[in-house]
């Protein structure tokens, strides 16, 4: 069987993990694109030179042309400016925008058959963009958030109760932003409710919540948190193996039930507009919207997240981008 094409828009420092990740699983041939003359033919030639220690056989190619690009079955665009300190991730709206138009068309043009993995932010406006300048059907048009930022709140939680992280089940819905929403209600750990242990640990269950609430403030603000910490850039290792955890779904068609910035109809009653929730993720891409029953606090803030989504998707429109 023929290997799978997966093309990488943008080589930077999400970009080369991501070629790094691919390569190692073999998950298909790798395309490395970016506009910087050399610097994804340098990246691509150096994890391709490890080939024989790392044992893969997969092809990795660096580019700056995009007809390299051709017959991709998966984009992942991560071609955009990332945070400096004390910017947000909206501050990146005009300069991402105006790269995602490019990045876009040209997707549109030598991969018109691939299903697209954004990342690039403001993810939710940029996903948004892109679907509506390739013109691709929506479930082939995703963003990649809400994995990290479940991961993220899953790790507080492993940390805090002292357990392995691998039975820690956390799920964060809405924009990739300071208003995403930890859900408490469904952390648990095997089933366990997160709240309950934390209830068992302390002995008290004000201070059970004033600790879950320090993991849900930490979980919305833990991007900033890294980027603080690196001073020139924002989190990379962690994004791209999130986005690998989407490609893999969809390339062997996986079914998995993943927080993903999909297109919404109706869904969670929101129309026309990308925002976290859990997919199922498939040979299709968003194959399917899994929709949850939440109490009244819960949509309330789901609301609050799609209001920034919406009001930074307006922003775009007026300012012509
Ligand atoms: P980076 O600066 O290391 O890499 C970005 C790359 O894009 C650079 O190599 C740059 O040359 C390239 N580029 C710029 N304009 C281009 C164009 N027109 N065509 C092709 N390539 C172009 O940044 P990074 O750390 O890899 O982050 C990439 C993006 O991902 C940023 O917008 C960042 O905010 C975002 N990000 C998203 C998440 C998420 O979970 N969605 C997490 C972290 C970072
Ligand atoms: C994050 C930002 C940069 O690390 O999107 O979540």
């Amino acid at each position: 069987m023929a290997r799978k094409k997966i093309a990488l828009i943008g080589g930077g420092q999400i970009g080369g993990v991501l070629t790094q990740l691919i390569a190692m699983k073999q998950l298909g041939d790798v395309v490395l694109y970016d506009i910087v003359e050399d610097l994804p033919q340098g990246k691509g030639l150096d994890i391709a030179e490890a080939s024989r220690v790392d044992l893969f056989d997969v092809h990795v190619k660096g580019t700056n042309d995009y007809k390299d690009i051709e017959g991709a079955d998966i984009v992942i665009i991560t071609a955009g400016l990332p945070r400096k300190p004390g910017m947000s991730r909206d501050d990146l709206l005009v300069t991402n925008a105006k790269i995602m138009h490019l990045v876009a068309e040209n997707v549109k043009k030598y991969a018109p058959n691939s299903i697209v993995i954004v990342i690039s932010n403001p993810l939710d406006a940029m996903v948004t963009l892109c679907q509506k300048i390739t013109g691709f059907p929506t479930h082939k048009v995703i963003g990649q958030a809400g994995i990290l930022d479940s991961s993220r709140f899953a790790t507080f939680i492993a940390w805090e109760l002292g357990v392995s992280v691998k039975d820690v089940n956390a799920l964060v819905l809405g924009g990739h932003g300071d208003t995403m929403v930890p859900l408490i209600r469904y952390a648990n750990v095997n089933g366990i409710p997160v709240m309950e242990l934390l209830e068992r640990k302390y002995k008290d269950k004000a201070k059970a919540k004033e600790v879950m609430d320090a993991m849900v403030n930490r979980t919305k603000m833990a991007g900033g948190e890294v980027v603080k910490l690196l001073k020139t850039g924002s989190a990379f290792y962690s994004p791209a193996s999130s986005a690998i955890a989407m490609a893999e779904a969809i390339l062997f068609d996986e079914k998995r039930v993943l927080p993903t910035c999909a297109y919404l109809n109706g869904e969670f009653g929101i129309n026309g507009y990308y925002v976290g929730v859990p997919a199922v993720l498939g040979e299709g891409g968003a194959e399917k919207i899994i929709e949850l029953t939440l109490n009244e606090e819960e949509k309330a803030l789901l609301d609050n997240s799609v209001k920034a989504v919406k009001e930074l998707v307006v922003d775009m429109e007026r300012l012509g981008l």
